[in-house]
C-alpha cells in the first residue's frame, strides 16, 4: 500500500463535543492506525467548522465575537481529541487564513466556469442543518426533519452552483462503483436524492449572514458554508494555498472520508460535484456511519443526556481512553446506529478487556514465572496437540482483520480478534498447563506456554488500533516489537531464553469497578 489519506467531517464550534463527535473520531483514528500497520505513508486530517449562522447566532447570544466563541470551542475539540489518543496529522480550522483564501480562490474558478451563477431565490432555510431544504422532506408539521424545528422562508439573492450539470455524472459514478458509498446499502438512499436534485446556494447575502468568508468579487455576499467546509479537504493539503501543494499530490484523492449518515448527501452529492466542476478526482470511499444513542434515546440538550467525549473516563477514573474507545468503536456494525449505556460499557470492556485479553495473558506470563522461572522456553510446539492450529489460526486472523478493513468493518474485525481470544483461553483450558506442569510434563507445558505467548502477540498487534496503551503494554511484557507491520507478522515473534521478571508482569487492563459507575448513577 502506497499512502492513506483520511479524513473525519469537520465538528460544528457553536458548542462543545460530545459523544457523537467522538465516536466519529475514534472510529476514523482506528481505522488511520490500522491502516499505519500497513503503510508508511499515513495521513488523518480532522478540525472544525467555524463559520455560518448558527456559530454567529450562538456566540450573539453568548455575547461574544464569532471567532472567541470559535477559539473557544476548537480548543476544546482539541483537547478532547487528546485525552481519547486520537493521533491526527493535522487539525484544520475553517478560520485559518490559508483556508479562508484558498476558499476564495475555489469560489472564483468555479463563477469562471460558468458552474456558479446569480438568482433571486426564496426558500425554507434550516439553520441545523446550515442548509435549505426541500418543502417535500418536511414533516407533515413542516419541521425539518432531523432537527424538529420550522425552517425560516428566506428570500435573498444568492450565488448559485449548477449542481444539476452534474447529476448525470454523480449517478454513473455510483452506479459503477459500488464501494464509493459505503455501507453500500445507503447508496439507494443517495441515488433517491438525486432524482430531483436542483441547483444549490453557495452564498448568503451578508446582510443577513456576515460570519462566513467573503465572496472576493462582491462585497454584499458570504460564501455559504458547505463549499467552505468541504473543501478543507484539499485545502488542508495545500490545494490553492500559497504553500507547494506537494501533499496535495501525494494524497489526493482521499481513500476514505468518514462522516455520519446525516451528511452523506453533502459529501456524495454536492462533494463529488464541486470535485468534478474543478476538475479533480472523486474520493475512493465514503464511509457514512450510524448514530450514537444514549440509553436508546436520541441525544439533546432538552433532554439533558448530552455526555461530554471524556466523561465515561472520568465516571470509571479511566487513566487511559482505551476501554472508551474499544466499546465506541465496536457499538454498531458497519454503518448502523450504536447505543452507549454504563451498565453495558462496564459488562463489555470488563468481559472482553479484563477477562478474557488481560487475564490470558496475565496467567500465562504468571505461569512462566512459576515453572520457568520466567525464562521463555525453546519451541517444539508439535508437542501438544492444536498448538500449530492455532497460530494458523492466528495468523489467518490477521488475513480476515485486515479484509474486514479493507471494508471499513471496525467491528467485524474485533470480534475476529476476540474470537480468537476466546480460542486461545479454551486452548490454555484444554491443555490444562498447570495439571502439566503437576503431572511433570514440563516440556508439554511449556510449549502451551508458548503458544499462548505467540498467540497474545499478535493479538497485541491487532488491537493496537482500539486500544493503543494495553497494546503497547501488552508488547512490553512480550518484548515483541509493535512496530511491526501487519503483513511482515509471523509466528516466531517470542524471544527464546527470555527473562521475564514477576515485577515486569502487570494487569493490561483493570475491571471497570461498579462501585464508580453505580456512585455516578445515584449523582
Ligand atoms: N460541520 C458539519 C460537517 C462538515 S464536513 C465538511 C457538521 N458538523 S456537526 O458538528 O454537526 O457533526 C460533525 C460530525 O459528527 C458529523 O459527521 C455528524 O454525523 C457526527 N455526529 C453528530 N452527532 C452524532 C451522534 N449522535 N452520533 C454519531 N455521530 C454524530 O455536520
Amino acid at each position: 500500500m502506497e499512502k492513506f489519506y483520511i479524513t473525519t467531517a469537520i465538528d460544528y464550534v457553536n458548542g462543545a463535543p460530545h459523544i457523537g463527535h467522538a465516536y466519529e473520531k475514534i472510529l476514523t483514528d482506528v481505522i488511520a492506525r490500522h491502516f499505519s500497520q500497513r503503510t508508511d505513508d499515513m495521513f488523518f486530517l480532522t478540525g472544525t467548522d467555524e463559520h455560518g449562522i448558527k456559530i454567529q447566532k450562538t456566540a450573539a447570544a453568548n455575547g461574544i465575537t464569532p471567532k472567541e466563541l470559535c477559539d473557544e470551542n476548537a480548543q476544546k475539540f482539541k483537547d478532547a481529541w487528546k485525552a481519547l489518543d486520537i493521533d491526527y496529522n493535522k487539525f484544520i480550522r475553517t478560520t485559518d487564513d490559508y483556508h479562508e483564501k484558498a476558499v476564495q480562490k475555489i469560489f472564483n474558478k468555479l463563477l469562471e466556469k460558468g458552474d456558479i451563477y446569480k438568482h433571486s431565490y426564496e426558500g425554507l432555510y434550516c439553520t441545523g442543518c446550515e442548509c435549505f431544504l426541500n418543502p417535500k422532506d418536511l414533516t407533515e408539521d413542516g419541521l425539518c426533519p432531523d432537527h424538529l424545528k420550522k425552517p425560516e422562508v428566506i428570500k435573498e439573492e444568492n450565488y448559485f452552483f449548477k449542481l444539476s450539470k452534474y447529476k448525470d455524472a454523480i449517478i454513473k459514478h455510483i452506479k459503477e462503483n459500488p464501494d464509493f458509498i459505503v455501507p453500500a446499502f445507503r447508496a439507494n438512499e443517495v441515488l433517491n436524492q438525486l432524482e430531483d436534485i436542483q441547483d444549490i446556494s453557495v452564498s448568503r447575502a451578508k446582510s443577513n449572514v456576515q460570519w462566513g468568508i467573503d465572496v472576493l468579487s462582491d462585497a454584499e455576499q458570504s460564501i455559504y458554508v458547505w463549499i467552505d467546509a468541504l473543501s478543507n479537504y484539499i485545502t488542508a493539503l495545500g490545494y490553492d494555498t500559497e504553500k507547494e501543494p506537494e501533499d496535495f499530490k501525494k494524497y489526493w484523492p482521499a481513500d476514505v472520508q468518514v462522516i455520519g449518515k446525516d451528511i452523506l448527501k453533502f459529501h456524495s452529492i454536492y462533494w463529488p460535484a464541486f470535485l468534478m466542476a474543478l476538475d479533480l478526482p472523486l474520493p475512493k470511499h465514503i464511509l457514512a456511519h450510524g448514530w450514537i444513542t444514549i440509553d436508546e434515546t436520541k441525544m439533546s440538550k432538552s433532554l439533558g443526556n448530552v455526555i461530554s467525549p471524556t466523561s465515561v473516563l472520568e465516571t470509571f477514573e479511566l487513566k487511559e481512553p482505551d476501554a472508551f474507545r474499544y466499546y465506541m468503536a465496536t457499538s454498531a456494525p458497519c454503518g448502523r446506529d450504536g447505543n452507549y449505556s454504563d451498565d453495558d460499557f462496564k459488562e463489555k470492556v470488563n468481559a472482553h478487556l479484563a477477562n478474557s485479553m488481560g487475564n490470558l495473558l496475565n496467567r500465562t506470563l504468571s505461569m512462566l514465572v512459576k515453572y520457568f522461572d520466567g525464562v521463555v522456553q525453546p519451541k517444539n510446539l508439535s508437542l501438544v496437540d492444536g498448538a500449530n492450529e492455532l497460530l494458523k489460526k492466528a495468523l489467518g486472523t490477521v488475513k480476515i482483520v485486515e479484509n474486514h478493513f479493507n471494508h471499513f468493518e471496525v467491528a467485524e474485525a474485533a470480534q475476529e480478534i476476540t474470537g480468537l481470544v476466546d480460542t486461545a483461553n479454551k486452548f490454555v483450558t484444554d491443555n490444562a498447563p498447570w495439571t502439566l506442569a503437576k503431572e511433570g510434563k514440563i516440556d508439554e507445558c511449556a510449549q502451551v506456554l508458548t503458544t499462548v505467548m505467540e498467540v497474545m502477540c499478535i493479538v497485541s498487534a491487532m488491537i493496537y488500533p482500539y486500544c493503543p496503551n494495553i497494546a503497547k503494554n501488552m508488547a512490553r511484557q512480550l518484548s515483541f516489537d509493535l512496530s511491526v507491520k501487519l503483513d511482515d507478522l509471523t509466528a516466531d515473534n517470542i524471544k527464546v531464553g527470555k527473562l521475564i521478571s514477576k515485577e515486569d508482569i502487570t494487569p493490561v487492563f483493570l475491571r471497570v469497578d461498579s462501585e464508580l459507575a453505580d456512585k455516578s448513577a445515584k449523582k
